[in-house]
C-alpha cells in the first residue's frame, strides 16, 4: 500500500502547469467509439482513470497508439463487442458513456453498473430517461444496463435534475439519431462544452453546449483523421488555487481557463486573496494573511462545484471566524472532515451541512482519503500542517490528479510517496 508522506507549513511558491480535464477526456475517449474511423485526442492527463477507458475501449476492438505520454490515436473501425467487461466498467463512474457511444453507433449497448467515489446515491435515472426517449430499450439486470434499439430517433427531453453525465450521456446517443433532440435544463459545466466541440469536430451538430438548452440535429455521417485537444482542468486549477490560499503562499496556474475559475475565485478573494490574471491562459493567486471566514454553498456550473468543496473546506478550516459549507449536490461528501479533525480541525459536519470554527494550526497525523477530492485536501493540509502527515489510500487520488505529489513538490511542497 502506497502513502504520501508530507512534511508541513511549507507556503507554496513557483508555478504549476494543469493538466487536460479528467472529466472531460472519460467522456471524449468512450465518444471516439462514435466514429468508424480514428482520431487523435491531445492533452490527455496521465491518470488511472484515462488508462482504465483506454484498456475498456481496446477490450471492446479499438486500437489504440500512443504518441506521447499526453496524446493517442484512436482506431474504431474495427469494434467487435458491443459488451463492455463489467469487472472493469465498475471500478469507475465515467463507463457509464460507454452505454451513450455504443448506443449511438450500434443501437445496443452491455454495460456493467458505474462505480467510482462513494459520495451517496449516484442514480442513473436521468440517463435511462434520455435513452429511452430516443426510442431505446433499457434494463437493468444482475448489476448489468442493456440498451438496445431498433432506431433512435430526436426528442424533447426535460431533465428532471441538472446532471452532467446524463446531458453527455444523451449527446452522445443522439449525435446519429434521426431528426431533432433537445435536451432542456442541461448542465452546463466546461467539460459539458468541451465534449460538444469533441462531437461537432467529429462531424456532430450540436448547438447551445454550456447553456440549459442544447440542441442535437442527427447526422449521418461522421468525419475520420482529425486531432482534438481536451481543454484543460479547472478542478486541478481550483485545486491548486486552494493550496494557494491554504498554505499562505504565492502561485502562478498555467494552461487554465480563467473564466472557468470566476466561481472559485470569486469566493476566494472574498476569503482575503489576491488573483490576477496574467492573460494567455495563466494566472496568479498568493494570500499572505489568514483568509476570512466564509459560506459556502455548491451548485451546478456556473455555481461553486462540489469537486472543490474539500479542498476549501481545508481553506475554511485555519480561517478566521466560523464558516459554513452547504454541500447541495452529493449526500455524503463531508467524509474528509473526520479526518481533517483528526489534525486539529474543529468541524461538524451533519447531513448536507458542514460549520467550521476556525482554528490557529492543523497537526500532521495518519488520514485516509475517502474520495478523489478527500484525497487532494488531505494532501493541502499536510503541507499547511505543523509536523507530518501520511495520507493512505492513493488510488482515489491517482485516478483524478497526474503526478500529484511531483506538481506539489515542484512548488516547495516537502511530499513523498513511499510503498509500504
Ligand atoms: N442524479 C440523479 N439522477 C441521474 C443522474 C444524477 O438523481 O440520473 C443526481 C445525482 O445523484 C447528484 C446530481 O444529480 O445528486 C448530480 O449528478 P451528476 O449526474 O451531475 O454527476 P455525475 O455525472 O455522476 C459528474 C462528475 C463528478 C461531479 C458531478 C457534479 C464525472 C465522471 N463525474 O458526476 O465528479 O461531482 O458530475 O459536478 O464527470 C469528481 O471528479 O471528483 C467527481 C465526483
Amino acid at each position: 500500500m502506497d502513502k504520501l508522506v508530507i512534511t508541513g507549513k511549507t507556503p507554496l511558491h513557483g508555478e504549476v502547469t494543469i493538466s487536460g480535464a479528467k472529466n472531460a477526456a472519460v467522456a471524449i475517449l468512450p465518444a471516439s467509439l462514435l466514429i468508424n474511423g480514428f482520431c487523435t485526442i491531445e492533452n490527455l492527463p496521465n491518470i488511472s482513470d484515462v488508462k482504465l477507458s483506454c484498456t475498456i475501449l481496446e477490450a471492446l476492438g479499438a486500437k489504440i497508439t500512443w504518441i506521447s505520454e499526453h496524446a493517442i490515436t484512436i482506431d474504431s473501425r474495427n469494434i467487435t463487442s458491443t459488451s463492455a467487461p463489467l469487472d472493469l466498467t465498475s471500478k469507475f463512474r465515467a463507463s457509464y458513456y460507454l452505454i451513450g457511444a455504443l448506443l449511438g453507433r450500434f443501437k445496443s449497448a452491455e454495460v456493467g453498473m458505474p462505480g467510482g467515489c462513494k459520495l451517496g446515491a449516484r442514480p442513473i435515472d436521468q440517463h435511462i430517461k434520455g435513452f429511452e426517449a430516443l426510442g431505446a430499450t433499457v434494463d437493468v439486470i444482475q448489476g448489468k444496463i442493456s440498451a438496445k434499439a431498433d432506431d433512435l430517433v430526436g426528442s424533447s427531453i426535460y431533465m428532471d435534475i441538472v446532471s452532467v453525465g446524463a446531458t453527455i450521456n444523451i449527446m452522445l446517443s443522439a449525435v446519429l439519431a434521426k431528426g431533432t433532440t433537445v435536451i432542456e435544463n442541461a448542465a452546463k459545466e466546461p467539460h459539458i462544452v468541451d465534449v460538444a466541440n469533441f462531437l461537432n469536430t467529429m462531424g456532430a451538430d450540436i448547438r447551445g453546449a454550456g447553456t440549459d438548452v442544447i440542441k442535437i440535429n442527427g447526422v449521418e455521417k461522421l468525419n475520420s483523421g482529425f486531432t482534438y485537444s481536451v481543454v484543460p482542468d479547472q478542478i486541478e486549477a481550483g485545486t491548486f488555487m486552494c493550496a494557494a490560499v491554504a498554505s499562505r503562499g504565492d502561485l502562478i496556474i498555467k494552461n487554465c481557463i480563467t473564466k472557468h475559475l470566476d466561481c472559485i475565485s470569486a469566493k476566494l478573494v472574498e476569503m482575503g486573496a489576491t488573483i490576477e490574471d496574467l492573460g494567455g491562459d495563466c494566472l496568479r493567486i498568493y494570500c499572505d494573511k489568514r483568509p476570512s471566514k466564509a459560506t459556502v454553498k455548491t451548485s451546478p456550473y456556473p455555481g461553486f462545484p462540489t469537486d472543490l468543496q474539500s479542498q476549501i473546506g481545508v481553506v475554511l478550516s485555519t480561517s478566521e471566524g466560523t464558516s459554513i459549507i452547504n454541500e447541495s449536490i452529493w449526500e455524503s461528501r463531508f467524509q474528509y472532515t473526520e479526518e481533517l479533525n483528526k489534525m486539529g480541525a474543529k468541524i461538524t459536519a451533519q447531513g448536507k451541512t458542514a460549520i467550521f470554527e476556525g482554528v490557529d494550526e492543523l497537526y500532521g497525523a495518519p488520514v485516509y482519503a475517502s474520495d478523489l477530492r478527500a484525497g487532494a485536501a488531505l494532501i493541502i493540509a499536510g503541507i499547511c500542517a505543523n509536523g507530518t502527515t501520511e495520507v493512505y489510500n492513493l488510488e482515489h487520488i491517482d485516478r483524478g490528479y497526474e503526478n500529484i505529489e511531483e506538481k506539489f513538490r515542484k512548488i516547495g511542497a516537502k511530499i513523498e510517496r513511499i510503498s509500504e
